[in-house]
């Protein structure tokens, strides 16, 4: 394997413990959404649009085992708190011209890597359900045409309560086409919050309801999301929502610690202390274990059926074995082990740039980067501390060195602190590392990021802001 040479930025080195204070004093920003101010410490290693397709081919080959995601950036209205690549709502008429466009997606890699295996895939979005149930159904169908291995793995798609609630119909034809696992998002339940969320149309009134229609249409691999970390969520009703998301019964449940960058509420982080997201943590993660949902120190995805992650197959390859993935639709990111890519619509949220690079037969990539193997093990670790924990062989067969080897004095500093312990398959979170996971995650950061930590001061920080002005003007 080839890495590009790191640049000057990428070869310093920093006492773990200077690095571990920088990475608890940014926590807003120094989680497992790696990397941060990519501008400066990607931006050296991008790769210019002529060399796209080349790039592509030399980072693909030899990639025998592939995960699939594709994202369908469509929502009944935007949540003020999402962070992901959602469009507006004058766009919210063409799904069938976006659907098209994934469709020629697909066949633009399907012929340009061959045949391959999929060992994981999931539909994500925004929400996908708010497409037509057949579009969805002859995506599917492309995917399996395309690729080796559909029918052993488990598909994923997400929804929300009022589709789930109001469109039972859909459910039924996801079943039928081969989806098997489903995740909806609950976030909170207090009306006043979800108001101010702009989430009031997804309320409880539509839940049970949700969760009895999936049941019926034959889902038995369910999860909820739910959220902490808003400005003014007291624990009383962060209890509440927890509660009402296990009164569901979900076969997982998955907790989100509310991340500010890039997001319409970006202004609210301030108003948020460590001291407040560590209690609700704490207490969520204790009472899920009452009542028989499992995960390791770390994990937030919490599971009462024995043996199984909790999570899609992708995420689960994704998150322990590293496993390279091909991300197709607005806005998607693409992994493989020596680079990275973003979808055309990745920063503007909207759908012209995509639907020009791929009518004019260009692959719809905004931004691609061939890095260094500091960033690239950097992105992998920081994925797997969504498990709390870093697999020691997926690690070696994917970089060809040891943890040990690749992070000698970061490693002595985590286990002589306590944060994290050797077990045989892994180097993992303790739960004293949990409270400490943003100090913990910046360890393990390439050296630029790492620079850019400790130059960063929260209180001064005129990156949030930025990005909520971008947040608000593409919001629609
Ligand atoms: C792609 S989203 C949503 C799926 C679906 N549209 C819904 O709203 O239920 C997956 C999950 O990410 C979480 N999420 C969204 N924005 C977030 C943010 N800024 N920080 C942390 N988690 C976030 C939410 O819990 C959400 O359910
Ligand atoms: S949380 Fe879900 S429904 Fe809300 S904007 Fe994000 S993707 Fe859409």
């Amino acid at each position: 394997m080839t890495w590009t040479t790191p640049n000057f930025a990428d070869q310093q080195s920093f006492s773990p413990q200077s690095v571990f204070e920088a990475g608890e004093r940014n926590h807003h920003v120094s989680n497992t959404a790696y990397p941060i101010a990519h501008e400066q410490t990607w931006g050296p290693y991008r790769v210019g649009r002529a060399q796209y397709r080349e790039s592509l081919q030399q980072a693909f080959a030899g990639i025998d085992n592939l995960c699939l995601y594709a994202h369908i950036p469509f929502c009944e209205k935007r949540c003020s708190f999402c962070e992901y690549t959602v469009v507006g709502r004058n766009e919210l008429n063409q799904t069938q011209e976006y659907m098209n466009r994934l469709y020629r997606e697909l066949d633009m890699y399907a012929e340009l890597l061959g045949p391959r295996r999929l060992w994981g895939f999931d539909i994500g979005g925004g929400t996908p359900s708010f497409v037509e149930a057949r579009l969805i159904a002859e995506f599917m169908e492309r995917v399996h045409r395309r690729f080796e291995g559909m029918d052993q793995l488990r598909v994923s798609i997400e929804t929300t309560p009022s589709i789930a609630a109001n469109q039972p119909d859909k459910l039924v034809a996801y079943r039928e086409c081969g989806i098997q696992r489903i995740s909806m998002g609950i976030q909170v339940i207090q009306p006043d919050l979800l108001l101010l969320l702009n989430r009031d149309n997804n309320g409880v009134e539509h839940h049970h309801q949700a969760v009895a229609n999936l049941r019926a249409a034959g889902f038995d691999d369910f999860n909820v999301d739910v959220m902490y970390g808003f400005a003014g969520q007291s624990l009383a009703s962060w209890q509440a929502t927890l509660e009402h998301a296990l009164a569901l019964n979900p076969e997982a449940i998955t907790l989100y610690r509310m991340r500010y960058k890039l997001t319409r509420i970006s202004h609210q982080a301030d108003q948020v202390s460590l001291d407040q997201v560590r209690q609700l943590a704490r207490w969520a993660k204790k009472r899920l274990a009452q009542a028989g949902y499992q995960a390791n120190p770390g994990k937030n995805t919490f599971t009462r059926v024995p043996g199984d992650t909790g999570t899609s197959d992708y995420i689960s390859r994704r998150v322990i074995e590293g496993m390279p993935y091909l991300g197709l639709g607005l806005g998607a990111q693409t992994f493989t082990h020596t680079t990275i890519g973003y979808n055309d619509g990745a920063v503007g949220k909207n759908l012209l740039p995509y639907f020009r690079s791929l009518d004019a037969g260009n692959f719809p990539l905004q931004d691609h980067y061939q890095l260094p193997l500091v960033h690239m093990m950097a992105k992998m670790i920081c994925v797997s501390f969504y498990f709390g924990e870093i697999d020691r062989q997926a690690f070696h067969d994917k970089f060809g060195r040891t943890l040990e080897q690749a992070y000698p004095a970061e490693i002595d500093y985590a286990v002589a602190q306590g944060l994290m312990e050797w077990k045989p398959r892994s180097l993992a979170m303790t739960t004293h590392g949990e409270d400490h996971f943003s100090g913990l995650c910046a360890l393990f950061h390439a050296p630029s990021v790492k620079a850019y930590l400790l130059g960063r001061d929260p209180e001064q920080a005129g990156d949030f802001h930025k990005h909520r002005k971008l947040a608000l003007r593409v919001a629609g």
